[in-house]
């Protein structure tokens, strides 16, 4: 699915979840647009989600009672280790990405292995990371270190991954200033190497950037801030427009709704609308 965007010039959104509301309006929103759809859920957020097999059940329960007929693929962002991408291969995940960005890149090739060899006898897909996106997610911090391209081009050959996030200058969270991607290498990074690159950090880049980064070969590209922030700017609202409201669903309905238009803009952005016939 990746693979194939990537040969047609689309990217397929990766849209983190935060618990039910968020699965809800993500789906609505790729089923409105008829996109396929990736949902992430970061590893560092993984109990609070209720555990791998808990929050993946819930997502394929969802899928199944909402009637949704696009591709939905459930992935773990950012695994902080072999054996926490090993539990989400086990509790039935469709992809898993091992972070390796604290790592020197001889031991992210070891363990990246290592997760891909366990991961593709199950026929589960590998995501894995040259370099460290910056800024903050879920309460895990960390500096911006630009992927080296040997080093990208060592990680792809050496183990096997189905596809690549060089980190090239993008952030987690809110950016302090303008975000300033490295095109030059990410140009380089695109030529030598033929799966599909990964974009983090895509809340807060312009829609500019966004289809220049698709164009040099990025087809997954993963979103978490602005929806949250489309979400809590709504909560807000509805919260503040009257004192005496307590009734749950009339505060938490119009935060789904929120959650839900966000991700449809997302999803014409990655121009991934409408993308669902080829796989069906
Ligand atoms: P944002 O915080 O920019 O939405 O990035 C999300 C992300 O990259 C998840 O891996």
């Amino acid at each position: 699915m990746i693979q194939y965007a990537k040969e047609e010039g689309f990217a397929i959104p990766q849209m983190n979840v935060n618990g039910l509301i968020w699965i809800e309006g993500v789906l609505n929103a790729a089923e409105n647009q008829q996109s396929p759809i990736i949902i992430g859920t970061t590893d560092k957020n993984i109990e609070y989600l209720g555990g791998y097999q808990f929050i993946l059940d819930t997502i394929k329960n969802k899928v199944r009672t909402m009637q949704i007929t696009v591709p939905v693929l459930v992935h773990l962002d950012h695994g902080l280790s072999v054996e926490n991408c090993k539990c989400a291969v086990d509790a039935g995940y469709d992809s898993v990405m091992f972070d390796g960005s604290k790592l020197s890149i001889e031991e992210n090739i070891k363990l990246t292995k290592e997760v891909v060899e366990y991961a593709h006898a199950n026929a589960v897909i590998v995501e894995g990371e040259v370099g460290a996106v910056g800024g903050e997610e879920d309460g895990l911090i960390g500096q911006v270190r630009y992927a080296d391209i040997d080093d990208c081009i060592a990680l792809v050959e050496q183990t096997n991954i189905d596809t690549l996030a060089p980190a090239l200058g993008s952030v987690h969270g809110k950016y302090q200033g303008e975000p300033n991607l490295g095109f030059d290498e990410m140009k380089i990074i695109g030529s030598k190497v033929d799966i599909p690159l990964v974009l983090h950090g895509a809340s807060g880049i312009s829609n500019v950037d966004l289809q220049h980064a698709i164009s040099l070969g990025h087809a997954k590209i993963n979103f978490n801030t602005e929806i949250n922030i489309s979400w809590t700017n709504q909560l807000r609202e509805t919260l503040n427009e009257s004192e005496d409201l307590f009734n749950p669903q009339e505060i938490i309905k119009p935060s789904i709704h929120a959650i839900e238009k966000t991700a449809e803009k997302i999803i014409k952005t990655c121009g991934s609308n409408n993308q669902n016939k080829v796989f069906t």
